[in-house]
């Protein structure tokens, strides 16, 4: 006697389901945890699990099998193969998850594992659901050669077709190797898990070999190497559980996709000014050269996390963007009246706010995203300028510093600037002006607007008088400070900018929060198009 069920029943066929499905799921798990958990990591079901709202996620192909018979594949066909895929809740909005199991081959990808993803992709776009990956694989299975190779391909022009009209969220969990790499750097944002994730396109042996260098792992590829050097990681997340819980806050800002409204929260919003307010007219310090931490204004500007139950005169929820990546600019989310926005400003505490390429390639970037996805940009400014130097010159500050008026001038979502204090040269123009398509734009009391600063103009300007200073044995310092200080009065008054219709006002900084809400407000039924084309040809 076998315990084999009789498939010429009814009760045979669904003992039959139970059986297969214990083998698929249930041992394939328990194996899984086994190996994973080894090695400090979760398994891919787990790792869903704690994506998606408990309860809420229905896997999709988990009978899937593999096919290849080379290397002797054929005497192990896991059901499943090597991803975990399908769609799950998060704040009870759905998305589509694919979740790449280590403990099966490797978590390599093979034409099975491949069309499963593909499969997953193609269901997030068709139902303008957003898609986050957690990766952990060792790339295109070996096996099966040219055929996971062009599922890669496959993986990555559905990335490209799906940019701009789904978020698309990559966690890296272990390691993607290879031209893998790239299926993730086309999605809009990459969280790394630190100390266990690694990113790199050739690894350490070949480097060795072809170029000398010594490298290992987490130095050539790991979370800190990604997020601090290459700009390739949008956060670095502590585990496993942090890494999930960025992307569950992410996604509470983002749309659906291209063509959903933004989600809306029950706004905790006050329209009287508040002591938090209040709290702004004390930010700028008197000198201008004195730094000031912006992520306090920002805070003071933005909502309180929706059902947090803090009071709208509390401090802010703000979610940042690529915080350890060019600092000298600050992008993230934040919700004001309870609609989301996205925010680009200078950090005056990291090199004086000055922008440098990959500032403005960060900056750039963000404001694409927010324009596809129609996320309203404030801009808070506070830059002194360009940052010189044959560095930022041969490495293409122009070409590569182009990205960032490129972004503004071609964002047709609602643009909001508001100018704290310097805004210099090319600078201001760049940083979200009116001249590039920013509907309002407002500046402090503080604010400086001039093509350079104070020190800068007087070295040029009053170079004689500065001669004759020095010649009569004045005080060259305090004349030369003098004139400064009368050229940023005369010149860079932000008056003579408002007097202009440069600046649609100027307000007290406490009047920040409401003012910004007012024009948000005004601005939600914004229209404004490009004209036909194509694509454009953004500087690359
Ligand atoms: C098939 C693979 C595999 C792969 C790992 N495995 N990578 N099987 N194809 N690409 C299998 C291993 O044989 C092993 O099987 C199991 O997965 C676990 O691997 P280990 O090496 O034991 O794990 P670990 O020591 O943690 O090392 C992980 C690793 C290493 C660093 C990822 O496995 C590795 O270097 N793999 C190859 C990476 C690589 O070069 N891939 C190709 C990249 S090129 P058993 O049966 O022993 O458990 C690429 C091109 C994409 O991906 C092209 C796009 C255009």
């Amino acid at each position: 006697m076998t315990d084999q069920p009789d498939l010429f029943t009814t009760a045979g066929k669904i003992a039959d389901l139970r059986a297969r499905y214990q083998e698929a799921v249930l041992d394939a798990e328990a194996t899984a945890k086994e190996k994973q958990h080894a090695k400090g990591k979760g398994t891919a079901r787990e790792r869903i699990d704690m994506l998606v709202d408990p309860g809420s996620f229905v896997e999709l192909d988990e009978y899937v099998r593999h096919r290849t018979a080379a290397f002797g594949m054929d005497r192990s066909r896991p059901y499943g193969d090597s991803v975990v895929t399908g769609v799950g809740t998060i704040h009870g909005r759905t998305v589509a998850v694919y979740a790449q199991d280590f403990s099966t081959f490797g978590g390599s990808l093979g034409e099975v594992a491949g069309d499963k993803i593909i499969k997953v992709m193609e269901f997030a776009l068709r139902s303008g659901i957003p898609i986050v990956g957690m990766l952990d694989s060792g790339g295109a299975r070996i096996q099966e050669g040219v055929v996971a190779l062009g599922k890669y391909g496959e993986i990555f022009r559905l990335n490209t077709q799906a940019s701009g009209v789904i978020p698309q969220i990559s966690i890296i969990m272990g390691p993607a190797a290879g031209g893998a790499v790239y299926s993730p750097a086309l999605t809009d944002f990459v969280v790394m898990v630190d100390k266990s994730s690694q990113m790199f396109v050739t690894g350490p042996d070949v480097i060795k070999t072809v170029t000398g260098e010594d490298v290992g792992m987490e130095e050539l590829g790991g979370a800190h190497t990604h997020n601090t050097r290459s700009g390739v990681a949008h956060y670095l997340a502590e585990d496993e559980d942090d890494a999930i819980d960025y992307v569950r806050t992410m996604l509470g800002f983002l749309p659906d996709n291209n063509m959903a409204e933004l989600p809306a929260y029950e706004p905790v919003f006050e329209f009287e000014t508040t002591d938090a307010d209040r709290f702004l007219n004390g930010v700028i310090p008197d000198s201008p050269n004195q730094p000031y931490d912006i992520h306090e204004v920002i805070r003071h500007i933005v909502d309180p996390a929706p059902g947090s139950g803090e009071s709208a005169s509390g401090v802010g929820e703000f979610l940042e963007v690529q915080p350890l990546f060019a600092p000298n600019i600050v992008i993230g989310f934040g919700r004001i009246e309870g609609r989301s926005v996205g925010i680009i400003a200078n950090q005056p505490s990291q090199m004086a706010g000055t922008l440098n390429i990959e500032a403005g390639e960060k900056a750039s970037r963000f404001v694409r995203f927010c324009d596809a996805f129609s996320i309203p940009i404030v801009t808070l400014v506070d830059v002194p300028g360009y940052l010189p130097g044959t560095d930022q010159e041969w490495t293409g500050v122009i070409r590569r510093g182009a990205k960032l008026l490129y972004a503004y001038a071609e964002a047709t979502v609602p643009l909001v600037t508001v100018i704290l204090r310097k805004a210099y040269g090319g600078a201001y123009i760049v940083m979200g002006s009116k001249q590039l398509g920013a509907d309002i734009n407002l500046a402090w009391p503080t604010a400086e607007i001039a093509v350079m600063g104070g020190q800068g103009a007087v070295n040029i300007l009053y170079r004689g008088e500065i001669k004759k200073a020095e010649e009569a044995g004045e005080d060259v310092a305090a004349v030369r400070t003098r004139l400064a200080n009368e050229y940023t009065y005369n010149v860079a008054s932000p008056f003579l900018a408002a007097e202009r219709g440069e600046l649609d006002g100027i307000i007290e900084p406490a009047q920040t929060r409401v003012s910004i809400a007012k024009a948000l407000r005004a601005l939600r039924g914004k229209r404004a198009s490009l004209p036909a084309k194509k694509h454009g040809n953004i500087p690359l």
